[in-house]
């Protein structure tokens, strides 16, 4: 292959610098930390939430807290722990209030994620909750028309997605618990089947 002097290489640290440093949007002005992600480097399984909350703000990490507490039960039920894959979101700096992310913040951090799954290469993408199920989907050709009639399914494409609830909804409205806990079963019989 040849090579050239303007190629453009990426990498895990590049992302967090730019997001860091990052005003496309105004939820700069607002929050306290950006949350970029973290796990292990190139994983199988790559995680996308939604946004940044009041801990995950203020910690600069994802998933700190009560989501995140669950999170990390689910990932347990499956023999999985952090450091076994990636977690991060598809907007890295907290929406005042947690209201939801506007489609115009979405779309000025949305290049951030595609970088880092362009880095990470994960086999599997799991996208929890509608706002990054949509956009995950939308991404790699497939469409959604509603959250419950894509969550728990596995999509084969360029990479196998399963959009799954979002931890803090299935927290909040109880009946959705036992649909993302057969999720994470999905996801165990998936895995057995992709190699690194
Ligand atoms: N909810 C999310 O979507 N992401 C987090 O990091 C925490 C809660
Ligand atoms: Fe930049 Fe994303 Fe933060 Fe907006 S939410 S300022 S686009 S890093």
């Amino acid at each position: 292959m040849q090579t050239s002097l303007f190629t453009f290489s990426d990498s895990r640290e590049k992302i967090e610098e730019d997001i860091n440093v990052c005003k496309k949007c105004a939820l700069s002005e607002t929050k306290t930390n950006t949350v970029p992600g973290e796990g292990g480097f190139r994983k199988k399984v790559m995680f996308v939430g939604e946004a940044p909350g009041k801990w995950e703000d203020i910690k600069g990490r994802p998933f700190v807290g009560a989501a995140g507490k669950y999170l990390d039960e689910l990932l347990q039920s499956i023999g999985l722990s952090r450091e076994d894959v990636f977690i991060t979101n598809i907007v890295k700096c907290r929406p005042p209030g947690n209201r939801d992310p506007t489609d115009e913040e979405i779309a000025a951090c949305s290049p951030y994620l595609d970088r880092q799954i362009a880095v990470m290469k994960p086999k599997i993408i799991v996208p929890l909750g509608r706002f990054s199920s949509g956009y995950i989907l939308n991404k790699f050709g497939f469409n959604m028309k509603s959250i419950s009639a894509v969550q728990g399914k596995v999509f084969r494409g360029d990479v196998i997605i399963i959009p799954m609830y979002h931890p803090a909804a299935a927290l909040y409205h109880g009946k959705w618990k036992p649909e993302l806990e057969r999720s994470f079963e999905v996801l165990k019989n998936v895995l057995e089947e992709v190699q690194v």
